[in-house]
C-alpha cells in the first residue's frame, strides 16, 4: 500500500524540527480523535476520512517515536527515563490493539471512547515527560538525522 499525507497540513514546516513536528502531530491527532467521536454520532464518509489519517499519519508518527526517537535515546537516558520509554511503547501497542478492532468492525461507542481516551493520554505524557526527555538527551546532530528520517519515512 502507498502512504501519501493526508487528512490536514503538510507537516513539511514542522519536519525540520523533530520535536516541534511531534508536537504538531499530536495536536492533528487530536483533532481526528474529536472526529473520530462525532463520526460515531453521524456515521457516514467522515468515519473513513478518519480511518485514512490514522493508517497513513498515525502510523508514520509511531514509526517516527519507536524507529527514530526511542532508539536514539536509549543508551543515553536514566533507568527511570528507559521505564517511561518502555511504558511509551506499550501504550503504542495498547492503542494499536484498540484500533484494530476499531477497523475489523466494533464500532461500539465504548470501543472508541477507550481509544479516544488512551491515546489522549498517551498524547499528554508524551507532550510533557516525552518532549522533555528529547529536550534533554538529543543534539542537533541528532535532531537533523531524525528530521532526514522523518521525511524519507514520507517520501519526501
Ligand atoms: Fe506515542
Ligand atoms: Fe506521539
Amino acid at each position: 500500500m502507498e502512504i501519501v499525507n493526508i487528512g490536514g497540513p503538510a507537516p513539511k514546516n514542522t519536519l525540520d524540527a523533530p520535536i516541534e513536528h511531534v508536537l504538531a502531530c499530536h495536536r492533528r491527532i487530536e483533532q481526528k480523535l474529536d472526529l473520530l467521536l462525532r463520526a460515531m454520532e453521524t456515521p457516514g464518509d467522515e468515519i473513513a476520512r478518519v480511518f485514512q489519517f490514522f493508517d497513513t499519519n498515525g502510523v508514520f508518527h509511531t514509526q517516527d517515536e519507536e524507529e527514530s526517537i526511542f532508539p536514539r535515546l536509549r543508551p543515553r537516558v536514566s533507568a527511570s527515563e528507559t521505564a517511561l520509554l518502555d511504558s511509551l511503547c506499550a501504550e503504542h501497542e495498547s492503542i494499536e490493539a484498540l484500533y484494530a478492532r476499531l477497523a475489523a468492525g466494533d464500532r461500539s461507542l465504548e470501543s472508541v471512547r477507550e481509544l479516544v481516551d488512551r491515546y489522549h493520554a498517551h498524547i499528554a505524557r508524551e507532550d510533557t515527560e516525552l518532549v522533555a526527555v528529547m529536550q534533554r538527551h538529543l543534539d542537533d546532530a541528532d535532531l537533523r538525522a531524525i528530521s532526514r528520517e522523518m521525511k524519507q519515512r514520507r517520501g519526501i
